[in-house]
């Protein structure tokens, strides 16, 4: 893969309502226009769930969802940062003092891991000040990668104002490791496709050293995007890095005993670590009390689910007559995996994934790290409009309403199709 830097376009910000209507809150916030704009958007993950932090490929699609910021670079050390939802608050710090609390997990954090990411980076003695305004239409905490987003946005938009450049897998990597200043182990996937995507094409993810290769998703096929709305912020409880210290574990323990019997191991005495060297040197914080770690089943869920990414992508490949059925039964093995082996699902998105299979989906899978958030289905595009109508019904009506009024929680992307119809489709630089 070309070591070529996001892309850089010149568009007519009258012409696009949303950007124009940034520049004129920025306007009326800062008192000055901004001098240019950051979009990095969201994905779905297809299939290949909690693997990325274990090594293995994952295959998601990046989606229309997004964040947008305004820049503008300025003299002071002062850095500004807004948000066109008044429902986040403003907030203000030195660039040269920059603490990120994980204790408390709020939004602008995830500005500030980016940020920092490329300060660490650059080892940057005077970095610029600069006013920022987001506009992000990701619903948050619903396993559609709002946060990684905001921290790729962030990482390029500290980069440009500082006049700087990097490669977009050299982003992809930075801002991986500085989303984990906010406490989360996660693993790659999602900044790598914010950086790599374009919306509607199927990546296939793999790390070291990280590559993105095109998947040809069926013609007629449709993904489904559904939303619990049961929202799971994996940096504010102990589930997420909990089934990363477990991996870690197992993957210690299938390297010291091969042929270990499972059942019932201490793991100190089996690793000949102390307990303080477990805690401190393995564990991360917000798992250190943890208390039983199931490192079987987790090390089953991983080592299928990465056969399960390679066989869904031979089969796009090979194009089989069948290839809806088999991919779709791929995704449903995948939830039953994550369901039971993995248990990062939760009954709402249960319950949803099975009404999306009643309804005519040929597979469906929650998405993302799970415990809420949304489920992903694929469905033959002619089966679109009844499953959109039933879903509605069955799941978001009988909700009363509660989230679904305001959020979008139920709606369709045609792989191929939607790049074709925007100006913009993938993590980029905007000026104006
Ligand atoms: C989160 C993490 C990813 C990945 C997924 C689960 O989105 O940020 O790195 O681990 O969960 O697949």
């Amino acid at each position: 893969m070309a070591a070529e830097g996001p892309s850089i376009r010149l568009i007519q910000v009258a012409e696009h309502p949303r950007l124009l209507k940034m520049k004129e809150m920025f306007v009326s916030k800062f008192g000055s226009i901004p001098e240019f704009y950051v979009r990095a958007p969201g994905r779905v993950n297809l299939i290949g769930e909690h693997i990325d932090y274990c090594g293995y490929a994952v295959l998601p699609m990046a989606i229309e969802q997004d964040i947008l910021i305004a820049v503008e670079p300025v003299k002071s050390q002062t850095f500004y940062l807004a948000n066109t939802n008044s429902f986040f608050l403003d907030f203000s710090t030195s660039v040269n003092d920059i603490h990120i609390n994980k204790t408390k997990p709020q939004w602008h954090n995830y500005f500030l891991c980016g940020l920092k990411g490329i300060q660490d980076h650059f080892n940057l003695k005077n970095p610029t000040g600069m006013n920022c305004l987001l506009d992000g239409i990701i619903p948050p905490s619903s396993g559609l990668s709002s946060s990684s987003a905001l921290v790729c946005c962030a990482g390029l938009v500290t980069l440009r104002a500082n006049g700087l450049s990097l490669s977009k897998t050299e982003l992809a990597e930075i801002c991986t490791k500085s989303e984990r200043y906010i406490g989360t182990e996660g693993g790659g996937m999602d900044q790598s496709i914010s950086f790599l995507g374009e919306e509607g094409m199927a990546k296939l993810i793999e790390f070291n050293p990280l590559r993105a290769t095109d998947v040809q998703l069926p013609s007629e096929a449709s993904f489904v995007i559904a939303n619990s709305c049961v929202e799971m912020n994996k940096a504010a409880t102990s589930h997420f890095n909990t089934r990363v210290m477990e991996c870690r574990l197992a993957a210690k323990f299938l390297a010291k005993y091969k042929g270990l019997k499972w059942k019932e191991v201490e793991i100190c005495n089996c690793l000949e670590i102390s307990l303080e060297e477990l805690r401190t040197q393995i564990l991360s914080k917000n798992t250190q009390d943890v208390l039983l770690f199931k490192l079987y089943q987790r090390a089953k869920h991983v080592f299928s689910e990465a056969a399960r990414v390679l066989q869904f992508k031979k089969i796009c490949e090979e194009a089989p007559a069948n290839s809806i059925q088999l991919l779709g039964d791929l995704m449903n093995q995948s939830h039953v995996s994550c369901r039971t082996l993995y248990e990062c699902s939760c009954p709402e998105l249960d319950r949803l994934v099975d009404l999306c299979r009643q309804f005519g989906a040929q597979g469906s899978r929650l998405t993302g790290a799970g415990w809420g958030g949304c489920a992903v289905s694929l469905v033959p595009t002619d089966k679109l409009p009844d499953l959109l109508a039933n879903v509605q019904e069955a799941y978001y009506q009988s909700k009363k309403g509660r989230l679904a009024v305001e959020k979008p929680c139920l709606f369709a992307t045609k792989p191929g199709e939607p790049s074709a119809r925007r100006a913009f489709n993938e993590c980029l630089l905007i000026t104006r």
